[in-house]
């Protein structure tokens, strides 16, 4: 409850009249608790800022309740309120202790309630409950034998809800649902060993890039290899599917693309590609949701984006290159909910996260980490993303976006957080470091809470 406004229209004069008010004081009396809050009016002025302070904040609480922005402080000339709740807090909380300087100005008060009116009236709306990211794993796996190595990607979860995860020359198969694991294959007798792991969307087979750059398909059901793939010359660290085509990137500098269904197990097929963009290892692969667009990462520090219509089978030139990023681009992530939109995060140089236009390839929002970006991935039920970071801190971020508001930071591995992945419901992820642990985080919400933050109210939770 924030207090009623039945005695409002009989607010009391100030005992100090039309006398500045100290911000210090104001704040003093007010808002005790907010450390950090600044409180810049002109009180000197108190009249003229008021009015704009009131229209200001009238537009801001729209804008948020109404449009989604997440305003919680506003700027104009000397006019910097660092947050509107605050005066809101001081309407309708402290409803008759009010001690806006001008407000002892009568034929400004009225004006001045003509204006919080509305604003009242989107704060009887129900209040929703906030949403508490919980700062610790709901489960914590050992994954003994999980390489400590940027450019493998060795954690996928199915549609199907199994885990598989790349251990040495093993891929196992952990089940969300029963936590039974099984061992899928071991490649200790070819004296190989496993580099990448992906799940078609279907969730039954699992494509497994080996160090020595095959590329075999398992079977997950029937615990059987169904395919090896040979054309690699060197380690397999990033795969994509795309329907019945699975596109490999190796440290070979070449990413190649085939269809798993074709009748040769190491003879190229027709609708075969080899996609030679990159001058050093292939780290990151993703697909667009719409399947028409491949975006790869390399240690080139180049983001590349192909065109899947595009059909000759060899490819030097993709359709859009971004060289903005000044390290290794393995975390890439296309957005679920806006077509062409697509994130990027860089290594250790960079430490950016990158947001693209790729319908127009126009750069969009940039921001610095602060440490080497491992992984990106969407919330598939809100416009919020989750990324991971290696030096210096091994943390887990969670952003909202456009806004690139920070909601989350979820500490805990001791390594790099090398390894992300989704639950198929898209409330949880996993994460993989070479701490040797896997590690389950509800930081999605499924319920469409999305306006959680953008309430009017949280102008409140923003600045406590
Ligand atoms: C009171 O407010 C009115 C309207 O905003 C203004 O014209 C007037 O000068 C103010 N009076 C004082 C004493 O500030
Ligand atoms: C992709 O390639 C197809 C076939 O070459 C072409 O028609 C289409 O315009 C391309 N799309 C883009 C976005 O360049």
């Amino acid at each position: 409850s924030f207090g009623n406004r039945h005695h409002s229209r009989s607010l009391p004069p100030s005992p100090s009249g039309l006398s500045p008010v100290k911000p210090e004081r104001c704040s003093d009396r007010f808002i005790p608790a907010r450390a950090g809050a600044r409180w810049h009016i002109d009180f000197n002025d108190a009249t003229y800022n008021l009015n704009i302070y009131n229209s200001l904040m009238y537009q801001c609480l729209l804008r948020n309740e109404l449009l989604g922005s997440e305003i919680d402080r506003l700027k104009d000339n000397q006019l910097e309120v660092q947050a509107c709740a605050i005066s809101y807090d001081l309407c309708f909380r402290h409803n008759d202790e009010v001690r806006f300087a001008s407000e002892n100005n009568v034929s400004h008060v009225y004006k001045y309630k003509a204006v919080t009116d509305p604003i009242q009236k989107l704060l009887r709306s129900p209040r929703k409950p906030m949403r508490k990211i919980p700062k610790v794993p709901f489960k914590v796996l050992d994954a003994p034998e999980l390489q400590d190595d940027f450019y493998l990607n060795l954690v996928d979860w199915s549609s199907s809800n199994i885990l598989s995860v790349g251990l040495g020359a093993c891929v196992y198969l952990w089940s969300a649902c029963t936590s039974q694991v099984t061992r899928l294959c071991d490649l200790g007798s070819e004296e190989d060993s496993v580099t990448s792991v992906n799940w078609n969307d279907r969730g039954n087979l699992v494509a497994v890039g080996t160090h020595k750059g095959y590329v075999q398909v398992w079977d997950a059901l029937a615990n059987k290899k169904i395919k090896q793939l040979e054309g690699h010359t060197a380690r397999v660290g990033a795969l994509a599917w795309n329907g019945e085509q699975l596109s490999s990137g190796s440290r070979d500098r070449i990413i190649l693309q085939r269809d798993i269904r074709s009748a040769s197990a190491v003879t190229p097929g027709n609708s075969d590609k080899k996609l030679a963009g990159h001058r050093q290892e292939v780290c990151g692969l993703k697909w667009s949701p719409d399947r028409q667009h491949l975006a790869s990462g390399g240690n080139d520090n180049r983001l590349l984006v192909w065109n899947a219509s595009t059909s000759s089978a060899y490819q030097h030139q993709p359709m859009q290159t971004y060289c903005e990023h000044l390290a290794a681009v393995k975390a890439i992530a296309w957005s679920p909910h806006q077509h062409g939109l697509l994130a990027s995060g860089g290594g250790t140089a960079d430490r950016c996260i990158r947001f693209w236009n790729t319908l127009t390839q126009q750069p969009l929002q940039c921001v610095d980490t602060g440490s080497q970006v491992c992984n990106l991935a969407w919330s598939k039920h809100a416009s919020e993303l989750v990324s991971t970071h290696g030096y210096s801190q091994n943390q887990i971020l969670l952003w909202k976006y456009p806004s690139l508001k920070q909601v989350a930071k979820l500490t805990g591995h001791t390594y790099r957080v090398l390894y992300l992945a989704t639950s198929p419901d898209g409330e949880a992820i996993v994460t993989g470091a070479g701490d040797e642990t896997l590690r389950f985080w509800n930081v999605f919400s499924k319920s469409p809470s999305t306006k959680d933050s953008t309430s009017v109210l949280n102008l409140f939770t923003s600045i406590r």
